[in-house]
């Protein structure tokens, strides 16, 4: 199979020019100027811009969480994905404690393989760190190319490990060649707060937000850093979302030290004062919790100062039906909420199109850098001869409304109801084929593949 992309404006993490680009099978061969190779599909890209399909590094597809299961399945939330310009996505594995992280692996195989449209990959969460779990480390880097390893410093008594347990994996992790990542916010500090709300009958979702305010994550993102410092592990903070927390992190980095940061689409474009509508701040209550204006001010900043490398979601989604499991107390309410198909539009449209970011940022922060920090590059993230062909072919001004009437994410509310975008992925090209034409899905469920991914690099 061989496909031709005709008259397209080239946008990568660096550059951003006119040419052709020629595919074969499943990588780019040939990219420049009016090319005339005979190809099985030609795309006329005129007046569109090409960039690379998108990864998001932070997703939760059929996660067994809070008494429930997200309600995207690998096939609907991988193709929400691809319809969104997402070509692949990295799902976490949830070690059971007192279990092996090979069980757990076995089980997300089960759910994952033959089932997804784009491609994947797993961080492999450790809830349980102690001699047995410490010598699977090796096998899942060497043997998986699963090399990047997840920890919680809250959610106690399911996921959270303590401190100790934290520096001696880090000390394993970095030995064997990986990476170490954090949901950090102060577990204890929090749960503090959970049950002095409910003993005081507050327990709509408003005290959802005021359970983790913001000096939890900030906290507990410099004691992050600081144990990386010690260690000397290749770190990453996911979801971070607030200017404390961004500023522990700057404090780390004085000394020498990389701890990459994420932020996710929500964090830069939706407030706390959702949560303000009664129950129907449910549909917002993630964890971390939205913050403030001048939050969303000091990550836009950190995307332009390299201090924020990486743009995800945290696609949690939960049907309402779920939510609603936490009715009566905020407590119960499954965290989570849903963007994995709207993340590459929406991030173009409020942040190249109104002027935040450059298109090149764009590219870096919704795919290079995931890439490079991820073990994947340049298979994935670039648009380079050799590289798989991973394309979006993007009409930066046409106009759409996101709604639940439209999306394709198994959920049964938006949580961008409404909102007006300006840009739309119309072709997706995953491994050299058309995945979507123009809204159209041309593969079939089980043609994403599970990407392998090499050790952690110190610097990208
Ligand atoms: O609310 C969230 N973020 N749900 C998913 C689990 C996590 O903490 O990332
Ligand atoms: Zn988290
Ligand atoms: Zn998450």
């Amino acid at each position: 199979m061989s496909l031709l992309i005709k008259n397209g404006r080239i946008i990568t993490a660096s550059d951003d020019y006119q040419a052709d680009i020629y595919i074969q099978g499943e990588s780019i061969h040939t990219i420049g100027e009016d090319l005339n190779m005979d190809a099985d599909k030609v795309i006329d890209a005129a007046g569109h811009v090409i960039f690379p399909g998108g990864i998001d590094p932070h997703v939760h597809l059929e996660m067994p969480f809070m008494g429930t299961y997200s309600s995207d399945s690998y096939s609907s939330g991988t193709l929400a994905a691809l319809h969104g310009g997402t070509t692949m996505v990295i799902d976490f594995i949830l070690q059971t404690q007192g279990k092996s992280l090979h069980h757990a692996l076995a089980a997300w195989k089960g759910r994952a393989n033959n089932n997804c449209y784009g491609d994947y990959s797993f961080h492999m969460a450790v809830t349980d760190f102690n001699e047995e779990t410490s010598k699977e480390i090796v096998q899942l880097i060497e043997g998986e190319g699963i090399t990047s390893f997840k920890t919680f410093m809250a959610y106690k008594g399911a996921l959270m490990i303590d401190d100790g347990q934290m520096v001696n994996l880090m000390k394993e992790v970095k030995d064997k060649g990986g990476m170490v990542t954090v949901h950090a916010t102060n577990g204890d500090m929090i749960d503090q707060l959970i049950a002095k709300h409910r003993a005081e009958g507050k327990l709509s979702p408003l005290y959802h937000y005021l359970s983790q305010p913001e000096i939890t994550e900030a906290e507990a993102s410099g004691r992050f850093c600081d144990m990386a410092d010690y260690t000397g592990v290749p770190a990453y903070i996911v979801h971070l979302t607030c200017e404390g927390a961004l500023n522990a992190t700057r404090r780390a980095n004085q000394r020498n030290q990389n701890v990459y940061v994420e932020t996710c689409i929500q964090y830069l474009l939706l407030d706390a004062s959702l949560y303000e509508k009664d129950f129907d701040g449910a549909k917002y209550v993630m964890s971390p919790p939205l913050r403030e204006k001048k939050d969303q001010a000091a990550l836009w900043a950190g995307l332009n100062h390299n201090k924020v490398q990486v743009v995800g979601t945290d696609h949690c989604p939960f049907m309402w039906e779920q939510k609603l499991m936490g009715k009566d107390d905020f407590s119960k309410i499954p965290n989570g909420h849903p963007a994995i198909e709207h993340r590459m539009e929406l991030l173009y449209s409020e942040g190249v199109n109104k002027g935040r970011i450059t298109p090149q940022k764009f590219v870096e922060v919704t795919s290079t850098n995931a890439a490079k920090i991820f073990g994947m590059h340049p298979k994935k993230g670039c648009i380079a001869v050799g590289s798989d062909a991973d394309l979006v072919i993007f009409d930066p001004n046409e106009k759409h409304t996101l709604s639940v009437e439209t999306h394709h994410m198994n959920v049964d509310y938006s949580a961008y109801e409404g909102w007006e975008v300006t840009g739309k992925c119309k072709h997706v090209i995953l491994r050299g084929q058309h995945a979507i034409d123009q809204g159209e899905v041309k593969i079939n469920k089980g043609f994403g593949t599970f990407v392998k991914r090499g050790k952690a690099k110190a610097a990208i």
